[in-house]
């Protein structure tokens, strides 16, 4: 088990915020990302689609023999997660509760906001993950669907978006908040921008790195963290190859040079190899797929 590859997905290349942080902490380990970049984005979606779509790249990842799922998309977390922990026998760790958890932590007066996809706080998911973990806090959060067409756009400062994002954090700010959860992969991109927005006395929280960290206890708690290193990382996408190298650099850093296509055939898996990669090398497979 513990050799086995550990599975990641996203409605595209968001999730290598969370990617990079799991591989930071967890080196060792073989990670297989894949972006949904052909139906991507998620947030503007319906909740059922995206559930949909996301249980069919569970399905397909399955197929790899992971020994876990992170849900790298907040949008696809609120849709599926909690059936498919009741569902599928391995671990799958979602994003949403890690940010929550790091917001209560940080937070001083429990005055929390929340800012994602139209799909994730339509659902409602942050309120109930915070108020499961502390009913007093109060939680005010907003959908701000334009982020994520600026940030894939590489439009991440300016007067433009600085103007968006005033127009939906100014009601937040007047609200008293003093902790903004960013909860969209995209998010930390704008992490900036954010923070001229809300000033220094509003933290913002990021879950990848509580994500990474949720990932490491729960497979240190099974005995099934990869002993030997470096780890292998292999990059899928089943959308336009170039554009996830290129804004996958974005995201993850210069070690996304290799980006192959898959179609979520289920009986089309590649072969992947495992072995471990040479000292130094991030052992991304892509040409042999
Ligand atoms: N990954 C998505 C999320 O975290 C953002 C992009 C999308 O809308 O699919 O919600």
């Amino acid at each position: 088990m513990k050799d086995r590859p550990i599975g990641m997905f996203d409605s595209g290349l968001g999730g290598l915020t969370v990617m990079r942080s799991v591989i930071d902490r967890l080196p060792r380990e073989h990670v297989i990302y894949l972006g949904d970049d052909a139906r991507g984005p998620y947030g503007p979606r319906d909740i059922d689609e995206v559930r949909r779509f996301a249980r069919e790249i569970i399905d397909y990842l399955l197929g790899f023999d992971v020994k876990m799922v992170v849900i790298a998309c907040n949008s696809a977390t609120a849709a599926v997660l909690e059936e498919a922990q009741r569902d599928y026998n391995i671990p799958v760790v979602g994003v949403i509760a890690p940010g929550a958890r790091a917001a209560l932590r940080r937070s001083r007066r429990l005055n929390i906001g929340v800012i994602g996809t139209r799909c994730t706080i339509g659902s409602g998911s942050y309120e109930r993950a915070i108020a499961r973990l502390d009913s007093r806090a109060r939680v005010f959060s907003r959908a701000c669907p334009e982020f994520v067409e600026f940030v894939e756009r590489g439009e991440v400062s300016g007067d433009h978006i600085m103007e968006i994002a005033m127009g939906h954090l100014e009601p937040m700010l007047e609200s008293g908040i003093d902790t903004l959860i960013m909860g969209c992969t995209h998010y930390p991109l704008l992490e900036g921008l954010l923070h001229q927005a809300v000033g220094p006395d509003v933290i913002l929280i990021s879950s990848a790195d509580e994500t990474a960290s949720e990932v490491e206890d729960i497979l240190d708690r099974l005995g099934w963290l990869r002993e030997d290193g470096p780890g292998r990382h292999v990059f899928l996408t089943t959308g336009d190859v170039e554009k996830s190298v290129t804004l996958g650099r974005l995201f993850l850093g210069p070690e996304v040079s290799d980006v192959s296509h898959v179609s979520l055939d289920f009986d089309l898996h590649p072969e992947l190899d495992l072995e471990p990669a040479p000292e130094g090398s991030m052992g991304v497979e892509g040409d042999e797929l």
